[in-house]
């Protein structure tokens, strides 16, 4: 009979409140795709998800918070190319590993990487801003949201291949930069879609390109890394969910599936792709395919990243 049986804790599980920590600032992009997925997530649960935004160290402080965390499944992590993936290479003595201390749940958005920049930023397309922050890289300057966040490393990938090395200017996140940005503060940055879309629709900030292989639908005009000139710099993050490692198999299931069914969900869909998200296939949804992007992402990064360290 015990075989019929399913665990205690995945009858019961949850029976109370979750904590999803974003390692970055409320209204960056990490922190808008978690709030998208896990207010779905919750209805399917029965129990609340409550977001708390830890910031620091380009999200290392976070995610050291939820790789320590009790593995109950109550508290969980969204994490990234960042947190998962860029930070093993750039952080020495990190106090964690994205392989070692944590369950994958599940893939939630693929984000393309823009080259934003302030509005009156002078050059006009990416062509001009190539030949302008080459003849100005003593003193122009790019927003990123700490060392091994997304848009540090993205545009740290576009600075080694301009041969530049720009002054950083680091934020808790790029909810926070793309404020600086707007306000002309900064002059540029290298962002994930999701934070871009609705400022480059306001006119408040300039796109030059996108940095993937087709132009994204949320954002038609504006063209891809290869259209403008520009065709190594390739980049897409990912955001995704974590459980600190030994939660167990039942509960790891019960998020998956949460995380499934909310990303069949018609208003997270629309939701999502407004802000030109990449929604997961089925098959890159399940807990084994996230631990393959992780793999695959650390040895993908760690040569990019190791020199500059
Ligand atoms: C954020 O949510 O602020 C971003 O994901 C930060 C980044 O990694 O660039």
């Amino acid at each position: 009979l015990g075989a019929f049986v399913a665990p205690v804790e995945a009858q019961t599980y949850p029976t109370r409140s979750i904590t999803m920590i974003v390692p970055f600032a409320a209204g960056g992009p990490t922190d808008v795709v978690a709030r998208i997925v896990t207010s779905h997530m919750a209805q399917t649960l029965g129990q609340s998800i409550i977001i708390e935004n830890v910031v620091g160290a380009g999200g290392t402080t976070a995610t050291t918070r939820a790789a320590r965390a009790a593995n109950d499944g109550y508290t969980l992590i969204t994490g990234h190319m960042g947190t998962h993936a860029a930070s093993v290479p750039l952080y020495p003595k990190l106090a964690y590993h994205p392989e070692k201390d944590f369950e994958p749940i599940a893939l939630l958005a693929g984000t393309p990487i823009l080259i934003l920049a302030r509005k009156d930023f002078p050059p006009k397309d990416l062509k001009e801003f190539v030949t302008y922050v080459k003849a100005n890289a003593e003193k122009v300057n790019a927003a990123h949201a700490g060392v091994g966040s997304v848009s540090h490393v993205s545009c740290e990938l576009l600075h080694s291949i301009l041969d530049i090395k720009p002054v950083g200017v680091p934020f808790n996140g790029t909810g926070p930069a793309m404020n600086a940005l707007v306000a002309g503060q900064v002059d540029y940055m290298c962002d994930q879609i999701v934070n871009a879309v609705p400022q480059i629709n306001a006119g408040t900030i300039k796109a030059y390109a996108i940095a993937t292989p087709e132009r994204n639908p949320s954002l038609p005009n504006v063209p891809t890394t290869a259209e403008a000139g520009l065709p190594k710099f390739q980049a897409q993050a990912w955001n995704a969910i974590f459980a600190p490692k030994g939660t167990s198999p039942a509960i790891v299931a019960s998020l998956n599936a949460a995380a499934v069914k909310a990303l069949d969900d018609e208003t997270v869909r629309k939701r999502l792709l407004e802000l030109g998200s990449v929604i997961p296939s089925p098959a890159e949804r399940t807990p084994e395919s996230l631990a393959a992007l992780v793999k695959g992402e650390i040895a993908k990064w760690t040569p990019v990243l190791k020199p500059a360290t």
